[in-house]
């Protein structure tokens, strides 16, 4: 059994061995419906248990498919009404109830202790849904993502992020450290990664690029990814942090700067950041990348199952 908490915590070799499998599991879909099983049902009679204490779309809907399309169901609980937000249950004896109730637990978080907590006291694999330090499932899709639509393996491409330094990109940062890509980034001087990850940076010899200006971070890419400049409880002067980032919005423009065949990728949902002639132009493969989530969450649950092929 293993979890999914960080990209960090994964070796190489595995991240490597989750993508393979879910090019194969893609690809023999092909002539399939959403709901019908793969062959073998590797995750038959599997229950995996999700909650989300943020709002999420994406991530709750393809981790159903996930786990239906291996065989197993899924089943969706709402924090507010567990005993466990309400201070009257222990994260340690819920986690006993999930471990003999469940198979597996995919938790979106406001608290990465919490998460830190729940791994402790589980029996059984924890994925981590997105969380305010990381999202790690939506990086590892996004990987792929590039892969399939650039036909190269990443480190031969060159990849820039333009905009917040979140959650999202900091499991770029450290994928970039585990498959070794260049990565630029583009961002306002006072919203640059936060300390923990420029360290994680320095320790790992790994040399990233930071511009304030959008233009030079945008250079030369093959690939254009951005996100939304607030997040899910984001607790900033909204109104600041919006104009800090104005120059920094992604138009035809900024796009001028990349690679002619540069990719536009946004995890989703999306904000201001983007235009609207970038997002819904042939360069935009943001619902492939959303769609993918499926295929390579399917291939994270057998790892967890230590069920990989
Ligand atoms: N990209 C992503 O995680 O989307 P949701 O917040 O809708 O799950
Ligand atoms: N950075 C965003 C990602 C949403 C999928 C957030 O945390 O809200």
């Amino acid at each position: 059994m293993k979890h999914f908490i960080s990209i960090k915590d994964i070796p190489a070799k595995d991240l490597r061995k989750i993508l393979i499998d879910a090019k194969k599991r893609k690809n023999s879909r092909k002539y399939l419906s959403n709901l019908d099983i793969d062959k073998g049902s590797p995750l038959k009679g599997k229950l995996l248990i999700q909650m989300f204490e943020k709002s999420s779309l994406r991530t709750r809907l393809s981790f159903y498919l996930a786990i239906k399309q291996l065989g197993g169901s899924a089943l969706t609980l709402r924090p507010d009404e567990l005993h466990l937000s309400r201070g009257g249950e222990s994260i340690g004896d819920t986690a006993k109830i999930l471990s003999s109730f469940g198979n597996a637990f995919m938790f979106r978080t406001d608290s990465d202790k919490k998460l830190e907590e729940f791994k402790k006291h589980l029996s059984i694999p924890v994925i981590n849904g997105l969380s305010p330090s990381s999202h790690p499932t939506q990086i590892l899709s996004d990987i792929f993502t590039v892969e399939e639509i650039k036909k190269k393996p990443i480190h031969k491409l060159n990849i820039a992020w333009i905009g917040d330094c979140n959650n999202v990109l900091n499991s770029l940062i450290v994928a970039s450290i585990k498959f070794s890509f260049k990565l630029k980034i583009g961002c306002p001087k006072k919203y640059k990664p936060d300390k923990k990850i420029m360290d994680y940076i320095k320790k790992n010899n790994n040399k990233i690029d930071i511009y304030s200006s959008p233009e030079k971070a945008s250079f030369n890419a093959d690939v254009l990814f951005s996100d939304k400049v607030i997040s899910i409880n984001d607790k900033v002067n909204k109104i600041k942090k919006l104009k800090s980032f104005k120059k920094f919005k992604i138009d035809k423009n900024l796009m001028s700067y990349a690679k002619k065949d540069c990719i536009f990728l946004h995890c989703l949902p999306r904000g201001n950041e983007v235009d609207e002639k970038v997002f819904s132009s042939k360069q935009s493969k943001v619902w492939i990348q959303a769609l993918n989530r499926v295929h390579v969450q399917k291939s994270i649950l057998l790892y967890c199952f230590g069920k990989l092929r």
